[in-house]
């Protein structure tokens, strides 16, 4: 065996066996066999790379759901993990429904379930099994717009309209349970439905109107 440099820590075994021989001391021979140790202990040969499954490769089983919306019945498999959102625009086409934040904090993606307004991006699909669900596209009867969309026109309610959607569905709750009595009560009842435009003073007039109307 070649001489040691000054730099391995080698230690002489000739009090073992009389000969000069060198040896790694403990702390080397650990370090240089810990990881074909760990590859043996896991069962893999040495200079095999261990993977880890990835999320894609996880087999994900569906969850069935019937749900009505806007008036049509639907049964569909789901992923367990789709948000009521997604499931409306990306699986069934419907985009009316908007997704701002994706945390509940705006309500562009605000939709009526069994009559109450929800953020349909905090929620999951299969949570609302048999359920009634409303979005924009289900307020229009054929050609003739709901007197709320109509009332938005106009009042002038809105400036680039991705909050839009939102904001009327959200107005026809706020209508049907009774909280438009005044602007400033459509205010508190409207606050949960962010406009970046700052289009507020149209949407209060177009509910308060629908209101008056109702
Ligand atoms: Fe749902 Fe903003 S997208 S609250
Ligand atoms: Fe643009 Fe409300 S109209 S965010």
């Amino acid at each position: 065996m070649n001489e040691p440099t000054e730099n391995q820590s080698l230690i002489p075994l000739s009090d073992l066996s009389g000969d000069r021989t060198y040896a790694w001391t403990r702390r080397e021979t650990l370090q240089l066999t810990g990881g074909a140790v760990t590859l043996a202990l896991a069962g893999l040969p040495a200079g095999t790379a261990a993977t880890q499954p990835s999320p894609e490769d996880a087999t994900v089983s569906t969850s069935t759901v019937e749900l009505t919306i806007n008036g049509r019945p639907e049964r569909l498999d789901l992923d367990p993990r789709t948000s009521l959102l997604d499931l409306l625009r990306e699986d069934l086409q419907l985009g009316g429904t908007k997704k701002g934040c994706n945390q509940g904090a705006c309500g562009a993606c605000t939709i009526l379930v069994d009559g109450r307004r929800v953020n349909a991006c905090l929620t999951l699909a299969i949570m609302h099994d048999g359920a009634e669900i409303t979005t924009i596209e289900g307020l229009a009867a054929g050609e003739a717009l709901h007197p709320l969309q109509a009332a938005f026109i106009e009042h002038d309610a809105f400036q680039c309209g991705y909050c839009t959607s939102g904001q009327i569905v959200s107005g026809v709750a706020c209508i049907a349970e009774g909280h438009a009595g005044s602007p400033d009560e459509i205010r508190a009842w409207m606050s949960g439905n962010i406009c970046r435009c700052g289009a507020y003073p149209g949407i209060v007039a177009a509910i308060a109107e629908a209101a008056g109307e109702s």
